[in-house]
């Protein structure tokens, strides 16, 4: 691709020129931008970057594994993967509202980057993976001219507080521009292409009952059934977003010769362009049927699944 050729070269230099011989941290999610901003970076300044990994527990099987496979073993870039998960478990205990979820989880975040920036000394910089959708939305939105951070993976409030000065180098690029930086920079597929994911992860796909590991194990094996099968159908790539909401409810079954009474889980999935609006995917019922029986079989803790036929607006593509 001959333009992102020249764009990476050009983002290189901006680099360099703007942070010199300073320090950068750069906070790794897993997602598409925060990897593309990694990779970037480390073909810029190299030794002059470190990333770091919040691991919330709240993500999908694998990918922890593959943050770091990918960054420290492939990419050889200084990581710190920080193993969070009690203390998020430990914060929302006993929490089932939404909102209150979200902000525990964002304020946890944030303490828990903030410990690491200190603990490898601080930094001059902070690389951060803002999109030009992520600037307009916030001048047309705050009518300021800085970016509103607007989801608790990016660590709003901690530049200020940490005197670290923001680098950006997407922030002239759409989603598809980024991607494809990506596969120039020599990212995997997979990550490249993966469906957006929110910051909260897993813990806002069990809404009405209280976290427990227990529950996010039987999410996520859910979780990877139906995007395996999704893979198999060849249909990954046609939707936005597809996953798993384990329900706050159980429901009577028969398994076998005796009575089962588990959890119900919904699936979800849509199409769109942005996230602003979506449509929910009109799978046959072969496939859905399918899904269904595979995670009925092959997850303890499930008995009964159900579609989401709810598109946004009126709904919202997570459940809470
Ligand atoms: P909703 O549910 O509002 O989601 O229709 C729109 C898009 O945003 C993602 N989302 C989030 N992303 N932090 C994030 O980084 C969040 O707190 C968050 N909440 C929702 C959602 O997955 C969808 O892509």
């Amino acid at each position: 691709n001959w333009t992102m050729k020249a764009f990476r070269a050009q983002e290189i230099e901006k680099v360099r020129a703007q942070v010199g011989s300073g320090r950068v941290i750069c906070g790794l999610s897993g997602g598409v931008d925060s990897s593309v901003v990694a990779a970037l970076l480390n073909e810029a300044i190299g030794d002059q970057l470190t990333c770091v990994f919040v691991d919330t527990g709240f993500m999908r099987a694998g990918e922890s594994e593959q943050v770091v496979k990918v960054f420290r073993d492939r990419f050889n870039i200084r990581l710190v993967h920080k193993d969070a998960s009690d203390l998020f478990l430990a914060k929302l205990a006993g929490e089932t509202d939404p909102e209150k979820k979200r902000k525990i989880i964002g304020a946890t975040f944030i303490d828990v980057f903030e410990e690491e920036a200190r603990a490898i000394g601080g930094a001059d910089f902070l690389a951060q993976g803002t999109l030009y959708p992520d600037v307009i939305e916030s001048v047309s939105f705050t009518g300021g001219p800085s970016v509103t951070i607007k989801s608790h993976h990016n660590v709003g409030g901690l530049p200020d507080r940490m005197n670290m000065k923001l680098v950006e180098p997407l922030r002239e690029l759409f989603k598809d521009e980024v991607r494809a930086l990506g596969r120039e920079l020599g990212l995997p597929d997979d990550m490249v292409g993966r469906h957006p994911f929110p910051g909260p992860g897993l813990a806002i796909r069990i809404p009405g009952q209280e976290l427990t590991r227990e529950r996010l194990d039987i999410l996520r094996q859910a979780d990877t059934i139906y995007l395996d099968e999704i893979r198999k159908a060849g249909l990954y790539d046609v939707i936005w977003q597809a996953f798993c909401v384990l329900l706050p409810v159980r429901t009577v079954g028969v398994m076998g010769d005796s009575r089962s009474y588990d959890y119900a889980c919904a699936l979800r999935a849509v199409t769109s362009t942005d996230g602003m609006t979506a449509d929910f995917y009109p799978f046959d019922m072969a496939f859905l049927g399918r899904v269904a029986n595979r995670i009925i079989n092959e997850v303890k803790g499930i008995n009964r699944v159900t579609y989401d036929v709810t598109s946004k607006p009126p709904g919202t593509i997570e459940w809470e």
